[in-house]
């Protein structure tokens, strides 16, 4: 492992926000244990976070790249037992391997720019399927021993997770079903039709939890609210949910601008993304 050292972590995450935090970046479990041994917290993409201007005081942990199986998704992924991928391997490459091998399940996760690890946590998903749609099994450290949870075990739901608050995830069993090249791509050209109308610029996704039975995008829009600018940060002309960064926003930006669209919301609004610091 690299020295753990103080950095901007607005580099690591999508927003592109965030002040510092002491980085370790994990190889390998016994580097994972060392690290736990003090208060931390665990950073996937990044692309679900505030971050602070001030940063955090805990130390930040991030799975390198041994956790990072990419390249061992295979056909084994449709078997009986499925297949164990570490938390760093990143969404956006499964999804592309599981559409070359006619692998369907991941579908509805094109264009999440999330590692498998975050994306367990908040069960990413559209309305097109979610991560517990492949999620069997989950491992965990948990004050310093690795645990197996059932997916039934993690209470996945909208954009949650019942995972233990201190536990890191480390690996992920997936299990996908087998299909045709053809079908996995028009599936996935259909989610990429209902993504068109998100933003391309520096953004952590969509700022908060749809209402119940609406959508939160509809409802900033209705209000007015596109283009609504804090500073750097805007709620972007796209999507009414995508707060985007112009450059040089900050979470205090961020912060107000989200305020400003609660004030003028009459239903409640619960941010989606998780605030650090
Ligand atoms: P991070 O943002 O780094 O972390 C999120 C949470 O997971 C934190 O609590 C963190 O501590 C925890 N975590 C991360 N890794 C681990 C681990 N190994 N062990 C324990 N805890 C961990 N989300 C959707 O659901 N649907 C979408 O369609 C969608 N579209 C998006 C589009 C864009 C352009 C962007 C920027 C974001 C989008 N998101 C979407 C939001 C985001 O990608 C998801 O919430 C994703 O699950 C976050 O994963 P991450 O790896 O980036 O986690
Ligand atoms: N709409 C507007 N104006 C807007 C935005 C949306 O009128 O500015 C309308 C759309 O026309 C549509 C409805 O609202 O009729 C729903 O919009 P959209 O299809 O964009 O879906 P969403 O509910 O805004 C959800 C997820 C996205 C996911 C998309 C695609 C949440 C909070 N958002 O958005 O997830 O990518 O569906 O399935 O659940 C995320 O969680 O970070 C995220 C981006």
């Amino acid at each position: 492992m690299a020295a753990p050292k103080v950095v901007p972590l607005a580099p690591l995450t999508t927003l592109g926000v965030g002040g510092p935090a002491e980085l370790w970046v994990v190889e390998s479990h016994a580097e994972l244990v060392e690290a736990t041994r003090e208060p931390f917290r665990v950073l996937g993409g990044g692309s679900n976070l505030l971050i602070a201007d001030a940063g955090v005081p805990e130390r930040v942990i991030k799975l390198g790249r041994a956790y990072n199986d990419v390249r061992a998704f295979g056909p084994a992924a449709a078997s009986a037992a499925g297949i164990w991928l570490g938390g760093a391997t990143p969404l956006p490459g499964l999804v592309r391997r599981a559409a070359a091998l006619g692998l369907s399940g991941l579908e509805g996760l094109l264009g999440v720019p999330a590692t498998l690890g975050g994306a367990v946590v908040m069960n990413a998903g559209t309305r097109f399927g979610e991560m517990a749609d492949t999620l069997q099994e989950v491992e965990v450290l948990l004050e310093g021993r690795l645990e197996r949870l059932s997916a039934a075990e993690l209470g996945l739901g909208y954009r949650t997770s019942a995972l233990p608050p201190k536990a890191v995830l480390t690996r992920a069993r997936l299990r996908l079903s087998p299909s045709s090249q053809t079908r996995v791509r028009a599936r996935l050209a259909e989610v990429d039709a209902a993504r068109r109308g998100q933003p391309k610029a520096k953004s952590a996704g969509c700022a908060f939890k749809n209402p119940p039975g609406d959508s939160a995008g509809r409802l900033i829009d209705a209000l007015g609210l596109k283009g609504l600018r804090v500073g750097g940060a805007m709620i972007s002309p796209e999507h009414g949910n995508f707060v985007v960064n112009l450059g040089g926003a900050t979470a205090g930006d961020v912060v107000a601008l989200l305020e400003r669209v609660r004030e003028r919301s009459s239903v409640p609004l619960e941010t989606e993304w998780e605030l650090w610091g």
